[in-house]
């Protein structure tokens, strides 16, 4: 079937637009929902935790935005169906779906179980799969959408030590998306990949370590000292989670948009060295500039 996408995005133009970001008690998510409710999105900014919706219910009403709150944990099945449906049935519609939801998991594979491993996988993976699954069937039948995943440049390239399974977590990510734009084309759905460096945000706080991490006898207490030396740099040159909303309401208003939007001077400099050095030569500059804490920002 030949589907005009411009001609349907401008029909789309012309109605209200109902967007659904996760995870918007904090962060990136926080500011995507408050800047996509402003620019006449109605916005549901989903969360797993209604008690932190205050801060921005207050924003909302204040500015007489079109911003609703609503329950989701990424990680449960009857969460996810539940606020799809209901959305679906109060609009008859979803046209743009951010899966935001996500946290760091930090410690070496050694060190890991099992179950924190699935534990990293479960948020940062399945659960964007399973938000995505169950927006499809109403953005197929309206025959348009875009589904916009936030992963990292850490999505791209390994970076940091003892953070493995997070960087695996988004390499996944990464993976999914560009496989399912495939399958999606044919429908008009977009799937496109937000590519952060370091942002400020509440992403440090809720770092989760590896509960078997002893720092007085593990083999690793050298690298983690050295990997938490290493974040110094970087956070002391994060990004504002406002550029990242940016992007993302960039990125749905486009009639075509990039598969993937990189945020960040640091993002940005990752991605130069990656074109320009060798696999050996790109694994040696990220090896000294984060163990040597010298940051990213290539001179
Ligand atoms: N900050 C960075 O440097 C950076 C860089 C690259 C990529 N990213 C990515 O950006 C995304 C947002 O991170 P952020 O920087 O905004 O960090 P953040 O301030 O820590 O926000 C993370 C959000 O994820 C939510 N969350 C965690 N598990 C969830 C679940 N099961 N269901 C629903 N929500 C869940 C948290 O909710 P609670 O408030 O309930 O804990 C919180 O709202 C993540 O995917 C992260 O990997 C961040």
């Amino acid at each position: 079937m030949y589907v005009n996408r411009y001609k349907i995005r401008d029909n789309i133009l012309n109605m209200t637009k109902i967007a659904v970001v996760t995870a918007s008690s904090s962060g990136i998510g926080y500011e995507t929902s408050l800047l996509l409710a402003r620019n006449q999105y109605t916005t549901y900014a989903s969360m797993r935790n209604l008690k932190k919706s205050d801060e921005l219910l207050k924003t909302a009403s204040k500015e007489n935005i079109p911003l609703k709150v609503i329950q989701l944990d990424v990680n449960d099945d009857r969460s996810v169906s539940n606020a799809i449906d209901s959305i679906v049935k109060e609009n008859g519609r979803i046209d743009v779906l951010v899966n935001n939801a996500g946290f760091d998991l930090f410690g070496s594979l050694e060190e890991l179980t099992i179950e924190e491993i699935k534990g990293q996988f479960e948020t940062n993976f399945f659960g964007a799969a399973r938000v995505t699954k169950s927006v499809i069937p109403t953005m197929r039948k309206q025959g348009s959408g875009i589904i916009i995943n936030v992963s990292s440049i850490g999505g791209r390239i390994g970076l940091v030590p003892c953070n493995t399974m997070y960087h695996a977590s988004k390499f996944a990510l990464e993976g999914f998306t560009e496989s399912l734009r495939h399958e999606l084309t044919e429908f008009n759905i977009d799937v496109i990949l937000i590519e952060p460096g370091a942002i400020r945000s509440n992403f440090a706080e809720n770092i989760r370590t590896a509960k078997n991490y002893d720092s007085n006898n593990s083999p690793y207490a050298k690298t983690v000292q050295k990997v938490f030396e290493g974040f110094e740099p970087m956070l002391a040159n994060a990004s504002d989670p406002k550029e990242v909303a940016q992007v993302i309401l960039n990125a749905a208003n486009s009639s075509s948009p990039n598969i993937r939007y990189t945020v960040g001077k640091d993002a940005e400099s990752i991605l130069k060295a990656r074109a320009e050095l060798s696999d050996r030569e790109l694994e040696k500059w990220v090896r000294e500039s984060f163990m040597d804490k010298k940051g990213f920002i290539r001179q």
